[in-house]
C-alpha cells in the first residue's frame, strides 16, 4: 500500500506571468481555494498521509502560511525546495530521504481531478506493490501533454512528450505511482533537448520492464490541467458551478479528514478560528452542525 505521496508545486509559472512574479502558481485561487488543495485533496483521498511538497526556492514560507505542517488535516506535510526547475522526476531524487524504502505516489501541483468512482480508483492504484502506474483520460488537443498509444489490449506500447502529430488523444495525467525503483530510474535519466529530466523517459524504463499499467478515469471523469490563465478560469468556473448546485464543497481538505476519522469536531472549530469569518468557515461549521 501506498502511504507517502509528492506534490511537485515549483516550475517556472512563466505562463501566468504576471500572476506568478510574486505567489506561486499552486497558491492562485481556483474559485473559493489555493489550486494546491485540489491535488492534496486526491492524495488524501487515496488514504496518503505523509506528503511532501516540493517548492520553488525562497517560496517555502508561502506554503506554511496557509498548509502549515497539515495538522490541520491530520496529516504529514514535508517540505523541499528546488533550486531550479530540473523536470519532474526531480521530485524522486530531492524525495530520496522522505521516500525511504517505500513506494510513492507523485501528483503535479496544477493538475485537477473529479469525478465517478475517483475515490474507489485512487484506493487501487495505491495498491500496487511494484512497478508505475499511470492515470490516462482523452483530450482535444493531445499534442500539449503527454500522450500514450495503446494496443487492442489496453496495454500501453508507447509513450511520447508532446508529439506533434498523435494517432492517440489519451493524456498521461499528473498523477502517477511508482515502486522504490523510482529513486534510481530517476537518477540514471539524463536531461533531455529542453535540459529537463523527463517524466516520460522515466515511464519509458518502466515500460521497457513491462512493468507499467494504466488506469482510466473514464468518461465520468474530469482531469484538467491548470497550466494557462484560460485554464484557471475555466476550472474554476467548473468548480464554482459544481459547488454552488450541489453545495458541497469540491477539495474541502478538513471535510476529507473528517471523513476519514483523521480529525474530529475540535480540529475543524480550530480550522474555523484559523479561516476567519467566510465561506468556507460557514461550510465548515455545517459540517459540525
Ligand atoms: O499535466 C500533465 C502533463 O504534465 C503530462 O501530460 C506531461 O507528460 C508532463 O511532462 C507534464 O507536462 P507540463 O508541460 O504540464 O509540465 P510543467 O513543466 O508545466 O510542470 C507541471 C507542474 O510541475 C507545474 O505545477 C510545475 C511543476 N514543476 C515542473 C518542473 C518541470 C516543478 O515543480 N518542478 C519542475 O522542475
Amino acid at each position: 500500500m501506498i502511504k507517502k505521496g509528492i506534490i511537485l508545486a515549483g516550475g517556472h509559472g512563466t505562463r501566468m506571468s504576471p500572476l506568478t512574479k510574486a505567489v506561486n502558481k499552486q497558491l492562485l485561487p481556483i474559485y473559493d481555494k489555493p489550486l494546491i488543495y485540489y491535488p492534496l485533496s486526491i492524495l488524501m483521498l487515496a488514504g496518503i498521509k505523509e506528503v511532501l511538497i516540493i517548492v520553488n526556492k525562497g517560496q517555502l514560507n508561502q506554503f506554511k502560511k496557509i498548509l502549515n505542517h497539515g495538522k490541520r488535516f491530520g496529516i504529514k506535510i514535508n517540505y523541499a525546495e528546488q533550486q531550479t526547475p530540473k523536470g519532474l522526476p526531480d521530485a524522486f531524487i530531492l524525495g530520496e530521504r522522505f521516500i525511504g524504502k517505500d513506494n510513492i505516489a507523485l501528483i503535479l501541483g496544477d493538475n485537477f481531478f473529479y469525478g465517478q468512482s475517483l475515490t474507489k480508483k485512487l484506493k487501487s492504484c495505491v495498491k500496487i506493490k511494484s512497478g508505475c502506474k499511470i492515470v490516462l483520460h482523452p483530450v482535444n488537443k493531445p499534442e500539449l501533454y503527454g500522450v500514450a498509444i495503446l494496443n487492442k489490449k489496453n496495454k500501453i506500447i508507447s509513450l511520447n512528450e508532446k508529439p506533434k502529430n498523435s494517432k492517440s488523444n489519451l493524456a498521461v495525467t499528473g498523477l502517477y505511482f511508482f515502486d522504490n525503483k523510482v529513486i534510481n530510474y530517476s537518477k540514471s535519466l539524463k536531461p533531455s533537448k529542453r535540459n529537463e529530466l523527463e517524466i516520460i523517459d522515466l515511464l519509458n524504463k518502466y515500460r521497457r520492464e513491462k512493468k507499467l499499467s494504466a488506469e482510466f478515469l473514464g468518461r465520468g471523469g474530469a482531469w484538467l490541467d491548470t497550466g494557462s490563465i484560460d485554464d484557471f478560469y475555466n476550472t474554476s468556473a467548473f468548480v464554482s458551478s459544481l459547488e454552488n448546485r450541489q453545495g458541497l464543497k469540491i477539495a474541502c481538505l478538513e471535510e476529507i479528514a473528517l471523513k476519514y476519522s483523521w480529525i474530529g469536531k475540535k480540529q475543524i472549530q480550530e480550522a474555523i478560528n484559523f479561516y476567519g469569518k467566510c465561506i468556507y468557515s460557514d461550510y465548515l461549521k455545517k459540517l459540525i452542525k
